[in-house]
This record gives C-alpha cells, structure tokens and sequence, in this order.
C-alpha cells in the first residue's frame, strides 16, 4: 500500500516512520516544498541513529525503511491508496490541501486526517470523497493509539478499513464519533490546562506539579513538560476548539496558556516553554 503524508513536521514524520516500517507499506513524505519534506526524512534518519548508536537497530534496517520513503511535494502522491494528512490545524489549510489533493491521487484513493481536533465532517464538505479521521499521537512511531474517528458523512466501510490498517501497523484503535477534542484530547488537553491554572494559582511549582502527577497518577511526564512536549501553541489550539463548540466555561484556556503562546514561549520546540530546552 502506498501512503501519502502530507505535512513533514514532527507528527508527519513519525506517521511517515510508523507506515515505512511495516511491511507492504512504502509512504511519500509530503510538504509544500522539496525541502520541509526532505527535512522529515532527515528527522526520521536522526532517530534511527540514535537507536542505532544504543545497538537497538542495525544500519541495514534502517537504511531499508527509508528508502520506503519519498519525499517531494503533494504532487507526487499520483498512485497513493491513502492519504493521512498532518498538515498545520488551519481548517481552511486542510480543506484547500484535500481540494487540490482529489485531483492528483486515484479515485480509489482514502482520504484521512491527523487533526488533533477540528471537525471531521467540515474537513470533508464539498470533497468527492468521504474523510476519516485518524488521529495518532506524539512520538508517532512509538504511541501504540490511533483514534479512528467518524464525522457525519464517513461511512462504516471506510472506518472498517482505516482500523485494519492502524492493526496493520501495529497500532491498536479505538473508534470515536466525531466531537470536539475526541476522546483523548477531551480529557487530556484540559488536564494540561488545569496544570498551568494550578501554577497560576500559586498552588506549586513547575517541577512539584509535574512531580506530583509523575509520581501520584502514574503519568510517564507531568502535564507541564507534556504541554511544553506537545507544543503549547496546539494545547491552546485545542483548548479553543473544545471551548468554542461546546460554550462550556469550563474548558476556558488558562490565561498564562495564552500569555505564553504571545510570548513565543511555546515548548521544546522555540527551546522555552514551563522549561529551558536551550541547553
Ligand atoms: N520518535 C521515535 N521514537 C522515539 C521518540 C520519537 N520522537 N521519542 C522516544 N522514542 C523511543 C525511544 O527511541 C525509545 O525506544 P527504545 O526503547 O526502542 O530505545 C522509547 O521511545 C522510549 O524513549 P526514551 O527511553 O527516550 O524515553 P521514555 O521512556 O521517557 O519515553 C516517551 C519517552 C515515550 C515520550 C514518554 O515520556 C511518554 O510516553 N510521554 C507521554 C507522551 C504522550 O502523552 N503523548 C501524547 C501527547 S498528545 C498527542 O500527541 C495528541 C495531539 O493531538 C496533541
């Protein structure tokens, strides 16, 4: 099966890592140039030294998988049988990128989106084809979750498919019917919410709070260095999602959420978010 990614940031890159690696999958890494997408595979090379250098994975391996994947712009995706795409949260982004994409790809080819929260039924208005959702968590290739998700106009076959294909790829999935966050991110984006009111509060600090839920939940991280992990421009993304479609005050984003998102202080990925990355 040939998958098309369309996106090669940090979600796109493990989406194209988690296909490449399963047998009979070979993926195009897509971005809206030759290199954003040929720095995905770069990402992917990256993280395989790393494993490589700690004996987890032999070079031949990893030299295999990626040559499962091309990359290039959408244009290239011209035989793809699926398409998951991971581009930025921007309604208006995902529903130009499907636009053009139905022109270039077979008429027998699945359109699927990575969207952490927008609807999936307005993803798929005025398409030629329906849309699922299919939603995978960061670090893609590790995360065994795939929500597969249903919006209005997704039929039961196409859902049918996409979880064979997330067993497929050694993922286990889990159906959800459209709704703002889905399962996951309903409950987990305002926990992460409620960690940044809880140090607003003055309750504790950084470190405390996230030792407290490490240590007293169970949590691999705390929900502040999850929210830096994740990116707190999206955690904030998220969070208006949620708010906006159910009008529930109770998912009102944290006004230091917002501030820091102005701030540019956004996580690991600006080097500074509840913690210092630059080192
Ligand atoms: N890409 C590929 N592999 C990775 C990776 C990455 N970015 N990060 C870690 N790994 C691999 C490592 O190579 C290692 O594999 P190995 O055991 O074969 O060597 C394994 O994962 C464990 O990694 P580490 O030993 O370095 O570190 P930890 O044991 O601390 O695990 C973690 C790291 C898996 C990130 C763990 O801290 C964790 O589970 N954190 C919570 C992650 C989480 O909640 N994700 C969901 C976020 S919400 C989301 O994505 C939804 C979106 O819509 C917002």
């Amino acid at each position: 099966m040939k998958v098309g990614v369309i996106g090669a940031g940090t979600m796109g890159s493990g989406i194209a890592q988690a296909f490449a690696q399963t047998e009979g999958y070979e993926v195009y890494l897509c971005d809206i140039n030759d290199e954003f997408a040929a720095n995905g595979k770069k990402k992917i090379a990256k993280g395989f030294e790393k494993r490589i250098a700690k004996g987890k994975m032999e070079q031949a391996a990893a030299d295999a998988i990626l040559a499962k994947i091309t990359t290039g712009t959408k244009e290239i995706c011209t035989d793809a049988d699926l398409i998951v795409e991971a581009a930025l949260e921007v309604m208006d982004v995902k529903k130009q990128t499907f636009k053009e994409l139905q022109e270039i790809v077979p008429a027998s080819c699945m359109f699927a989106t990575n969207t952490s929260s927008l609807s999936i039924t307005e993803i798929g208005a005025g398409l030629d084809r329906p849309v699922i959702g299919m939603h995978f968590f960061n670090p893609a290739p590790v995360m065994k979750l795939i929500e597969v998700i249903q919006g209005e106009n997704t039929p039961n076959d196409l859902r049918d498919t996409v979880v064979k294909i997330s067993e497929e790829i050694g993922k286990t999935p889990v159906q959800v019917n459209e709704a703002a966050g889905f399962v996951v991110n309903r409950i987990l984006i305002p926990m992460i919410n409620e960690g940044i009111c809880v140090l607003e509060a003055g309750v504790a600090s950084v470190s405390d709070i996230d030792a407290a839920m490490r240590l007293g939940a169970n949590h691999p991280m705390g929900p502040l260095q999850l929210g830096d992990y994740i990116g707190l421009d999206i955690v904030l993304a998220i969070m208006e999602v949620i708010f906006a479609e159910t009008g529930d005050p109770k998912y009102r984003p944290a006004p230091l959420l917002r501030k820091m998102v102005r701030a540019g202080k956004l996580g690991c990925k600006t080097g500074i978010g509840f913690y210092d990355y630059s080192k």
